[in-house]
């Protein structure tokens, strides 16, 4: 498994990671039971990935916890995040602090690598800076986090409004990022900001839901265009991947996602989201695959040109 260096953390770490959440939440979503995700996790650990990732949110926490009791691998980069929303209002320093203390206590740990802000909007980003970021500051000293990170809402944020204000502050270490075949505007809009600032960053969004297969993405496409500056030549981009497809580039959509995204340079880490032990062996053999074809690329990526309205959700 590669390895990449996460910014300047100066933490080392696969080039790709366990993802907990988004909607497999290592299969919880699919009532597949903590015997499954235990095994998703050790199935991780186990090709040599080193870097998990999860959320107070997700749920997922205990059962990572759990499953790292039969043995953490030196080296493992743990990344969990806490949800500064709670109801109507944003939590109290109190309650921030008591965020904390729960995933550390779920993850059986005393210190966790990265803490993120979950899913920051980008009206609510000058608050979280001046009244959360001063009291994860003073966690980080007193050593339960190493290091403070932020992740967008992708979903709503597809034009990266959070990011593109956070790369300005110097308090953040690791960003979580959108980016997938359907929208490259991180690519401009914050990978040259962070790649400048040695800021790390982690990729989520890669399949989603619209990439795992063409039926779902013609879907998709065609609910996308005409609004939002979506027109309709990104359609075209369905013959140019059942080319890619049918000529034996790649076996299927989902390689071609985590191809796509694993090969692009501003991003370190990729996250895949599985509750399948079989989709994980068989992403991280995809996802290890060389670049796409330059010739798909060069007709694929102009369709998409100034498109910043799809999340892939
Ligand atoms: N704002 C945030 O902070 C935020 C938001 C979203 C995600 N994240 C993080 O990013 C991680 C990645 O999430 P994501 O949603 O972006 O994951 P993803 O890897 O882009 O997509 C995962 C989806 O694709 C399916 N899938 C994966 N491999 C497949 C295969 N080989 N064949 C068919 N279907 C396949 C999964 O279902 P199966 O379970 O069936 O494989 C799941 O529904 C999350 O787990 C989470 O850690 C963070």
């Amino acid at each position: 498994m590669q390895e990449v260096n996460l910014g300047r953390t100066g933490l080392r770490t696969s080039a790709l990671g366990l993802g907990s959440g988004g909607f497999s939440r290592l299969g919880a979503s699919q009532n597949k039971g903590d015997d499954n995700a235990v095994r998703v996790v050790r199935a991780a650990l186990d090709v040599g990935i080193t870097f998990i990732d999860t959320a107070q949110a997700y749920g997922t926490e205990a059962v990572i916890g759990e499953a790292l009791q039969q043995g953490r691998p030196p080296g493992l980069v743990l990344s969990t995040k806490f949800s500064y929303r709670t109801g109507d209002r944003l939590k109290t320093p109190d309650e921030v602090v008591a965020s904390l203390d729960a995933s550390l206590k779920n993850l059986r740990t005393d210190c966790v690598d990265i803490y993120h802000v979950h899913g920051v909007r980008a009206d609510d980003y000058p608050t979280v800076l001046d009244t959360m970021v001063p009291v994860l500051l003073r966690q980080r000293e007193s050593g339960k986090l190493r290091f403070l990170g932020i992740t967008e809402a992708f979903g709503g944020d597809t034009a990266h409004r959070t990011l593109q204000r956070a790369v300005q502050d110097d308090c953040w270490d690791v960003m979580m990022v959108g980016f997938n075949l359907l929208n490259h505007s991180a690519r401009e809009r914050v990978f040259r900001a962070t790649q400048a600032r040695g800021i790390a960053t982690l990729c989520m969004f890669a399949v989603r839901q619209a990439l795992i297969s063409m039926e779902r993405l013609g879907s998709y496409l065609k609910m996308q265009t005409g609004g939002k500056g979506v027109d309709a030549r990104v359609l075209q981009a369905l013959p140019l991947l059942h080319g890619l497809l049918d000529g034996g580039q790649c076996e299927s959509l989902t390689e071609a996602a985590y191809r796509y995204c694993r090969h692009e340079p501003g991003l370190d880490c990729l996250l895949i989201g599985t509750g399948s032990v079989e989709h994980l062996r068989q992403n991280i053999a995809d996802a290890q695959k060389p670049p796409l074809p330059p010739e798909f690329l060069a007709a694929f990526e102009p369709l998409f040109a100034g498109v910043a309205a799809m999340s892939g959700q």
